[in-house]
Formats: structure tokens, C-alpha cells, sequence
């Protein structure tokens, strides 16, 4: 059995600000299930420390810039998806016991100190696969994102002197979020001197966790396999592609899973009626009561266009704005949850308070709203302008909204385009378009309509998408694949 460690920053339900905890709460109790020895590594954050249960010390680990020593817990953090999962908890209040999200203030400022913060989390990830715990030492550290990247630096390290045989996968979750800092956090990290240069940890004289990981990793995973190559690209390679086509024989993507334990319409705690596609009734149920909690026209016979998302550059919903009034002429209904760029926000409640019995803006982030949105949606628009993967589009094909995308990223790996072609082939699931521009937007709104208007082929596309499985088994079986070939190499 696999001893993997995953190291992270986050992890639904108790700390989210994005995909990455849905990623980190689901994957370990996969893997495990597939026949892994899963766990995983957070930095001791308030969100986790007050409902950590049956809390034991394993080990404590001395930061090198000096201080007082981090202390390293295990124990299960108390929610029914993470039951099976240990989790270890790096404490040193000074570091991570603070307001705010993981990363900062939560009005947009980071920590100051964040290169210290994450270099200690990387740290402890690999003094676990040196023996610190002598009842669980990793053979893989699969760190996620910049956060974890110097776990693979630190690793190789360790390995290069023979007080480490473990492997290392990192896993880019998003490309354009680095960890870069400036040059002088480097000195204080106890890396080797050689760690410094465009063979290392720098990237432009600044130090950059995210090339950290890509640098030192045994494997790079992206969580899709298109996303896997356009970060190759010099459009989407964020300065790193260069680094990312040398290791190409080391990349690779893994398209990220639906945890069914949290998004299935049949058992869904927080929607007002249960259904599924052969017993879809509940639908309209949830339709209606989300158009009565949102102040909408209680029209069944209205398609609704319906997001989840953060409202950021990434994810494109700047080019739905001057459709919206085009949208409403022709009978649509639209719910914005999210909140980020003030511009956008300020977009959407003016369209709402324009047409308030068929717009409405929820600002900021709600859980148990989300359900309810996608539950009720008829589409779900992430007209993103990169996606690693997305998770979002795959919650609403389980729901029965048809997801309307851009052909990028995660999304082109799970979207099919209402074509005739495939719609005569029966494989069609939802609304793709290509350019990022409002007009390529606005013919792919123009294509739900046109479908929504011959509702027998609609409920059709909608019975295929609620079909469709994006399960974490399979992402799981890849990764354990992944973890073998790693194991292999190193004892070869
Ligand atoms: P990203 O991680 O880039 O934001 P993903 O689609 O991978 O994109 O994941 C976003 C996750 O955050 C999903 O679980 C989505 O439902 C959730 N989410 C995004 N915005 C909100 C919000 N305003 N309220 C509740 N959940 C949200
Ligand atoms: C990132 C990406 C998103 C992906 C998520 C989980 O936040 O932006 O596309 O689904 O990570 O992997």
C-alpha cells in the first residue's frame, strides 16, 4: 500500500476559497478507497484546529530561520466526507493561527510573511517522508499547487544526501496564482545554495514556489489533460511553458472528479426536492423556489442561466454583460452568484436592478445557494478565459443544467457542443464556444434558445449530461498508476 502524503492548503468543507479544497477534501478518501495509504498536510489554521478530533503529537519540526520549533498533530477532522482521512496539522500559532483566508487579510492583502508560511508547510511535508513520524513515513508527497511546491524541493534534497527514498508529485491546480517572492525570503529557507538559479527555485531573480514544484518534482500533473498541454503554450504558459515543455515527458493531466457525496440531486440535503434523471419532477420544484428566493418571475417555461463562480478575469463573465439585456428580450432569466472584481459586480446589479424580475446578483460566497443554483439552473455559464479543469460545469451536468463554455482547459475535456452532428450522434451534453469574444458568447446563447425551443431534444441532451460520471475513482486509479511508475524509478 502506498504511503502518500498530500500536502495543501486547503479543504472542504472548512477552508475554501476555490476548487482546490473540493480537490484536496475528495481525492485522499478516493485514493484510499483505491487501495492507498492517503493523508494529508494542511497548515494548522484556525478552521482546522478547532475541529480537529483525537488530536496525537507526531513529530515537531525546527523552522530554519530559528524559533520556536512547528509541532506536527494527527487526527481526523470532524466532517462525514473526511471520516476515513487522517490529517496532520502543522501548528505554530505564530505562523498560521490568523483571520482570514489562508493566503492573506481577506480584503486582498497576503501575508507578509507567506514565503515563510509555506516554506515551513513544504518542510514538514518532507521531514514526514524522512522518518520524523516512525509510525507513518510518506513514499510520495503529492503537494498541490505553489502553496506546497518547495515539499518537492526540499525532498530532492533530501534525497540527493540519501535521508529521503520518496517521491514527489506536484500538482499546477492553476498556473497564473506562482508564489513569487522577492529574492532575499530565499536565504532563510536552509535550501542548498545551489537551489538558486533558472536550474532551481528562481524565476526572474525572485523566488518562485510554483517553479519549485515544477522544477523538482518527480511527476507535474495538471487537472485536465487539454490543460496539461496549453500550459506548454507561451499563451498559457505564464512565463513557466518553457520549463513545462522540457519536462514534458513528466507532464501530464488527470481531470479532477465529482465528489458524490456532496453533488448528487437525489440525496442533496440543501435543495427543496430531491431528483434524478429518471425522476427529474423535483427539478421544476427547485426552479420554482429558487425563482421565488430571487425575486424572479415564477416561470417554469423560462430557461434559467445560472453562475457559480468567482468573479476574476479568469473566469470570463465580462463577456456575458452586454448580452444580458438581448437575453431577457428573448424570455431568459439569469442568478449571478459570486463576488470579486467591483467592476463586474457593479455590472450585475445594475442589470438586476434593470430587469429585477429576471436578473439577480447574490454577492459573496454561499454553500448551501450554490446547491440550490445548480439544482435549479437550466444553464450554467463559465465562459472562462483559461480552466485548469472546473468544477462547476460537472456539478451542473449532474444537476441537469446544461453547462455553456468556452473550448478551454477542463472544460473542452467535458463539454460537448450542441451541434447538429452531435446531437444526430447523441452525444451533445451542452453549449461550447471557441473565441473568447462576447459575439462567439452570445451565438452560443443563441444555440440554448434555439434548443430550449424543441423542449423533446432538450430533456434528451439533459437526460445524457446527468448521465455522464466524472468520478474520483478514476482520477484516483491514475494518480495510484502515477505513484507505482514514481516508486519504480526511485528504487531502480
Ligand atoms: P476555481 O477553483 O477556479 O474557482 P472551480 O470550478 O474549480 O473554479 O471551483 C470553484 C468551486 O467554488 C466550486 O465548488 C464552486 O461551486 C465554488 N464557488 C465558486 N464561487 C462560489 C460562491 N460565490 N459561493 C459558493 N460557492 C462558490
Ligand atoms: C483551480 C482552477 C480550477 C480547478 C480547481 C481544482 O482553482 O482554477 O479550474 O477546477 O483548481 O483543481
Amino acid at each position: 500500500m502506498t504511503r502518500v502524503l498530500h500536502v495543501g492548503a486547503e479543504i472542504y468543507p472548512f477552508v475554501k476559497t476555490g476548487g482546490l479544497a473540493d480537490v484536496i477534501g475528495a481525492l485522499p478518501a478516493a485514493l484510499r478507497a483505491a487501495g492507498a495509504d492517503a493523508r494529508v498536510l494542511l497548515p494548522g489554521l484556525p478552521a482546522l484546529t478547532t475541529v480537529l478530533r483525537d488530536a496525537k503529537p507526531v513529530g515537531s519540526v525546527q523552522p530554519p530561520w530559528g524559533g520556536a520549533a512547528a509541532e506536527l498533530v494527527e487526527g481526523r477532522l470532524d466532517a462525514p466526507s473526511l471520516a476515513d482521512v487522517p490529517v496532520v496539522l502543522l501548528r505554530h500559532d505564530a505562523l498560521y493561527a490568523r483571520a482570514g483566508t489562508p493566503y492573506g487579510d481577506g480584503s486582498g492583502h497576503p501575508f507578509a510573511d507567506n514565503p515563510r508560511r509555506f516554506a515551513l508547510l513544504g518542510l514538514a511535508a518532507a521531514r514526514l517522508a524522512q522518518g520524523i513520524d516512525p509510525a507513518w513515513q510518506a513514499q510520495v508527497l503529492h503537494a498541490h499547487d505553489w502553496h506546497a511546491g518547495l515539499a518537492c524541493a526540499y525532498n530532492a534534497f533530501a534525497r540527493r544526501s540519501h535521508k529521503s527514498r520518496a517521491g514527489s508529485v506536484f500538482t499546477i491546480h492553476n498556473l497564473a496564482f506562482q508564489g513569487v517572492f522577492a529574492r532575499a525570503a530565499f536565504a532563510e529557507l536552509g535550501l542548498p545554495a545551489d537551489a538558486w538559479g533558472v536550474q532551481g527555485v528562481e524565476f526572474h531573480d525572485q523566488l518562485s514556489f510554483m517553479k519549485a514544484g515544477l522544477h523538482y518534482a518527480d511527476r507535474v500533473t495538471t487537472v485536465s489533460p487539454t490543460y496539461a498541454r496549453e500550459i506548454q503554450t507561451h499563451e498559457l504558459g505564464a512565463g513557466l511553458d518553457g520549463l513545462l515543455r522540457e519536462r514534458s515527458a513528466a507532464v501530464s493531466g488527470i481531470l479532477n472528479g465529482v465528489d458524490d457525496a456532496v453533488w448528487d440531486p437525489a440525496h442533496d440535503a440543501l435543495i427543496a426536492a430531491h431528483f434524478s434523471a429518471q425522476r427529474i419532477a423535483g427539478k421544476a420544484q427547485c426552479k420554482a423556489a429558487l425563482q421565488q428566493e430571487c425575486g424572479l418571475d415564477a416561470q417554469d417555461s423560462a430557461p434559467l442561466f445560472t453562475a457559480v463562480s468567482r468573479l476574476t478575469e479568469q473566469k470570463g463573465l465580462q463577456l456575458l454583460v452586454g448580452s444580458i439585456d438581448r437575453l431577457v428580450e428573448r424570455g431568459g432569466q439569469l442568478v449571478v452568484l459570486g463576488s470579486g472584481d467591483a467592476a463586474l459586480e457593479d455590472a450585475f446589479r445594475a442589470a438586476a436592478k434593470k430587469h429585477p424580475r429576471h436578473v439577480c446578483l447574490r454577492q459573496g460566497y454561499d454553500e448551501a445557494l450554490s446547491h440550490r443554483i445548480f439544482a435549479a439552473s437550466d444553464v450554467t455559464l463559465v465562459p472562462s478565459r483559461f480552466e485548469p479543469c472546473g468544477l462547476t460545469q460537472m456539478y451542473a451536468l449532474r444537476y441537469g443544467s446544461l453547462p455553456l463554455v468556452r473550448r478551454t482547459g477542463g472544460l473542452a475535456d467535458t463539454v460537448i457542443d450542441c451541434t447538429l452532428e452531435d446531437l444526430a450522434d447523441e452525444c451533445a451534453t451542452g453549449f461550447v464556444f471557441e473565441r473568447f469574444e462576447a459575439d462567439d458568447l452570445t451565438r452560443a446563447l443563441r444555440r440554448a434558445f434555439t434548443l430550449w425551443s424543441r423542449p423533446r431534444d432538450w430533456r434528451e441532451v439533459r437526460k445524457r449530461g446527468m448521465a455522464q460520471r466524472f468520478g474520483w475513482n478514476t482520477a484516483a486509479e491514475r494518480y495510484l498508476a502515477l505513484y507505482h511508475d514514481i516508486g519504480r524509478e526511485i528504487s531502480a
